[in-house]
């Protein structure tokens, strides 16, 4: 099995989202492997998006990020979990993603685009360490 690292973000657990967006992961044949309804630190959430560091929108990034819970999991399939998850997931601007995509159909926001997947099997790695650090 090949893992990923998936998170709803506070604004998907603030709006009573977690459920639909899981089954949506769940029904496409993935696998939930380890999940928590956490805070996040702030630390936690600048090392997460260290990528970011600099532009423009870093910092109302993280202070989104840590706002509420978010909805941390594994997600594993049998390749390129990483892949399918973000076709899932949909454009980063949910105004362009498509219908039927969790952005697309539920979300309008740039900054509150629902959920986050690791965008390669490196980043899959390095999240799921930087949140799972006990595993
Ligand atoms: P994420 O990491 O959150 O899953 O999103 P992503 O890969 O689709 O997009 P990424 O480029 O990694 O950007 C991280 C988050 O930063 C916010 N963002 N705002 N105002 C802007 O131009 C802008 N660009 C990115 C988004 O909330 C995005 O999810
Ligand atoms: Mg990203």
């Amino acid at each position: 099995m090949d893992s990923t690292f998936f998170m709803c973000k506070p604004d998907a657990v603030e709006r009573g989202l977690v459920g639909e967006i899981i089954s949506r992961i769940e029904r496409k044949g993935l696998v939930l492997v380890r999940a928590e309804l956490r805070q996040i630190d702030e630390a936690t959430a600048k090392a997460h998006y260290s990528e970011h560091d600099g532009k423009s929108f870093f910092d109302d990034l993280v202070s989104f990020i840590i706002r509420s819970k978010v909805f941390v999991t594994e997600v594993a399939g049998p390749k390129d979990t990483w892949a399918v998850v973000r076709t899932l997931i949909g454009e980063t601007n949910p105004a362009k993603a498509a219908p039927g995509t969790i952005r697309g159909d539920f979300a309008v926001d740039i900054a509150e685009n629902l959920v986050h997947g690791s965008d390669s099997a490196q980043a899959a790695a390095r999240e799921l360490a930087l949140f799972f650090p006990e595993q």
